[in-house]
């Protein structure tokens, strides 16, 4: 694949990942890209790398405009290893005059690649420099997705360079979201945030806030993931805009895992009872279902329903591992109950309860446990549980 012009004199240089399929612990169906951008100026300015496995890409593209030893400015936009493994070797390429970064990404460079002697120009939110024809400006975005993280605005083409924000694990032979299908981005912008956004929420809503309050007229957003927001940018700021306020969309998720089959039938019993209520609802077995998956899923979820048997006095691992990603990624404003089979001494309700309880969901029902297999009046409470569930989540509505 070529270098892409994304606007007069500034192009895409970064690498299609066709084949990655675990972002530590994120499952990438769909691959990834590592962006970065090439601007033509007087200083000739790369924006980002890309991860190190990817380098020959890189290097490739930026030869098809430009000698690299003719780029004068590197802007590192962020530290993470997918967007600056490529940094030493480029720099050592390059020998440019400035490597531009926060000051938080200035310690976060010298914590991984020990270079004390990079020209590095340390800059913070407002400040600004000149290529020539284009103004760069910066903007910090603390913990969006790192503390060193910060956009790169270009004035004069109202293209905002936001690093891992709005972007999207997806490879695809398309630059552009107006080439894509339109479901499948939304899928992975949404499936993105949960994963990793999610927590820092607060962040965001700051951000949009800020962004809101300079009036930035934004034309194109590039991200590092992804495809390039081209047509729709508004409807990447909507999607962030509505996710960071944790606000469900009504709807109900029973996540789930089984033994032999009681918990299973406990949660179509408590769908039933939701369908009852007229609540839209997914049954997620973790068995089947991968839990950045699940995650993509709680984002617009407004009830949490967790079942899990009983094993060896704790909960089966499935729902014990997807409940400590869940808790790292902290989402809020839902409502939760648990359910679940037995043998003999019964832990799991008291610890999904716990884990709910820590992660502030609202329980509203002390939870439902059936010794072995459940029998017609076992199921019947279930469904009163979706029920009360349900009922529960028309009122939040109201
Ligand atoms: Fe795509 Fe936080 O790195």
């Amino acid at each position: 694949m070529n270098p892409i012009t994304v606007k007069d004199n500034i192009y895409w240089v970064g690498a299609v990942d066709w084949d990655i399929r675990d972002f530590h612990g994120y499952s990438t169906n769909r691959g990834t890209t590592y962006n970065a951008f090439l601007i033509i100026d007087e200083k000739v300015t790369l924006v980002d790398t890309v991860k190190h496995e990817q380098k020959n890409d890189l290097i490739t593209r930026i030869k098809e405009i430009i000698d690299p030893e003719k780029i004068d400015y590197i802007v590192v936009n962020h530290v993470e290893m997918d967007h600056s493994g490529t940094l030493p070797e480029m720099v050592d390429l390059i020998k440019p005059e400035k490597v531009i970064c926060s000051k938080m990404g200035h310690q976060a460079l010298l914590q991984h690649f020990h270079h004390d002697d990079w020209p590095y120009m340390v800059v913070k939110s407002g400040d600004e420099i000149s290529l020539g024809k284009h103004t760069l400006s910066f903007l910090e975005t603390r913990m969006l997705h790192w503390p060193d993280s910060m956009f790169t605005y270009v004035k004069e083409e109202r293209l905002l360079f936001s690093s891992d924000a709005f972007g999207q694990h997806l490879a695809t032979s398309e630059r552009f979201d107006d080439e894509v299908d339109q479901a499948i981005l939304l899928e992975e912008l949404t499936k993105y945030y949960a994963n990793i956004l999610t927590l820092y929420s607060p962040n965001v809503k700051r951000l949009l806030a800020k962004i809101e309050e300079m009036a930035l007229p934004i034309d194109m957003i590039a991200p590092d993931h992804g495809v390039i927001w081209r047509t729709n940018p508004a409807t990447a700021i909507a999607s962030y805009a509505k996710w960071c306020h944790n606000q469900g969309d009504g709807n109900a998720l029973i996540i789930y895992d089984t033994m032999w089959h009681s918990t299973e039938m406990m949660a179509e019993a408590i769908g039933t009872g939701l369908r009852d209520e007229g609540i839209s609802y997914k049954l997620l077995n973790l068995r089947h279902n991968h839990r950045s998956d699940v995650m993509r899923e709680v984002l617009n979820a407004s009830a949490l329903i967790l079942g899990s048997p009983t094993l060896n006095n704790g909960l089966l691992p499935r729902m014990a591992g997807f409940l400590m990603y869940m808790r790292g990624l902290r989402p809020t404003n839902k409502i939760g109950a648990a359910f679940g089979s037995y043998g003999w001494s019964g832990e799991s309700i008291k610890l999904l309860n716990e884990a709910m309880t820590e992660m502030k969901l609202d329980l509203i029902d002390d939870g439902f446990r059936v010794k072995y297999v459940p029998q017609e009046g076992d199921l019947s409470h279930c469904v009163a549980l979706g029920h009360k569930i349900g009922k529960a989540l028309k009122e939040k509505k109201e």
